[in-house]
């Protein structure tokens, strides 16, 4: 398959602009040519966003292909159903509000087990980061939220405000990676109460040295973000739940930004489990639902981190669900 280098084309030839001002699809080509292996096959994007990737799905399947959407941001299905109204409008696209961790049930009641491919492109979308008032972002000032669904669940305020000191750390060093977790937290306690991101950000600065504020910035409110959001938990619900609802040589791609989701992804789909230990049956043959089809994550090339900076820290993995019946040795003949 062969594309130009920012647009794609509809099947009827008209050219379609994937990055928009809502988001840009990082790695689309790889997703397409990865993740496709029946163009009149039924696939799920389980991150939806802004529908880049959904829209250069639909532009490389057959008319018969379908693409599904999922998103727990309502304002995200909104911008994809609105983008991709004729293909909607065709019976090819459908978006649903679900968590990605419900993989299984959602897809269930829409009839379409087993599907061809899911797409896991992880992590928040640039619309939620630039929507100050949606409070990921330690570079401007809104409420402490961090909720990618707004209508429920925890809030960065709560977490901020009322968990123990100790809580605090425990996140900070297990989600953030942030070795100065104790400093933090302590400052964070002894700043309360902090109502915004702005205001949480002063703080964190106040407790690093300047050289190595934005690095623990960042880190603070991906571990906050993490947390609100049960993003590892809901990673592996996904992922297990992705065994059961692609068919045996359908596929699966999992775009991580942080070492905490790639090391899941990794190991997931190299053993099947996320302790990364090799499973074997009674004749040393490893058992594992997924073989790997590139064993180093694919990485953005030069231009597309040039053109969305975001693309640097992106890692692909692309993996196809064995069949069941293969492992094993042979059944002998009689
Ligand atoms: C990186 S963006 C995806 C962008 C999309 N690929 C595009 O081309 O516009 C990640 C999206 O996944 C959604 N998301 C993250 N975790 C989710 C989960 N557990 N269930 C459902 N959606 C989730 C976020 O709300 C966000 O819209």
């Amino acid at each position: 398959m062969t594309h130009d280098d920012d647009n794609g084309a509809r099947p009827d030839g008209a050219p379609r602009q994937y990055a928009t001002e809502y988001h840009a699809p990082v790695l689309w080509k790889h997703i397409v040519d990865g993740l496709i292996t029946d163009p009149d096959g039924v696939y799920v994007d389980a991150t939806l966003g802004g529908g880049g990737h959904a829209a250069a799905l639909l532009d490389a399947l057959a008319p018969a292909g379908r693409v599904l959407g999922i998103d727990r941001d309502p304002e995200a299905l909104a911008a994809a159903r609105d983008r991709l109204r004729d293909d909607r409008e065709a019976g090819r696209f459908r978006a649903l509000h679900g968590n990605f961790g419900d993989l299984q049930q959602l897809l269930d009641a829409e009839g379409v087990i087993p599907v061809d491919g899911v797409l896991l492109d992880l992590g928040v979308s640039s619309h939620q980061i630039d929507e100050a008032e949606r409070g990921f972002s330690f570079q401007q000032e809104g409420p402490l939220d961090m909720r990618m669904n707004p209508r429920a669940g925890l809030t960065a305020h709560q977490v901020v405000n009322a968990w123990s000191e100790d809580e605090l750390k425990q996140a900070l060093y297990r989600y953030g990676e942030e070795r100065r977790a104790p400093q933090i937290a302590r400052a964070i306690i002894a700043a309360r109460p902090i109502e915004t991101t702005a205001a949480l950000a002063d703080v964190i600065r106040g407790a690093v040295p300047e050289r190595d504020e934005v690095k623990t910035l960042a880190r603070v409110f991906q571990a906050i973000r993490i947390v609100v959001n049960g993003e590892l938990e809901e990673l592996e619900r996904a992922l297990e739940q992705a065994e059961s609802v692609v068919r045996p040589g359908g596929r699966i791609a999992v775009i991580s930004y942080h070492s905490l989701e790639d090391r899941r992804a990794k190991r997931y789909l190299r053993y099947g489990n996320f302790e990364g230990e090799p499973v074997r049956d009674l004749y040393g043959t490893l058992i594992a639902p997924w073989q790997e089809i590139n064993r180093k994550p694919l990485r953005a090339a030069e231009d597309e981190v040039e053109a969305n900076p975001r693309a640097r820290s992106a890692r692909l993995r692309i993996a196809e669900r064995r069949d069941d019946a293969d492992a094993g040795p042979p059944v002998p003949t009689p």
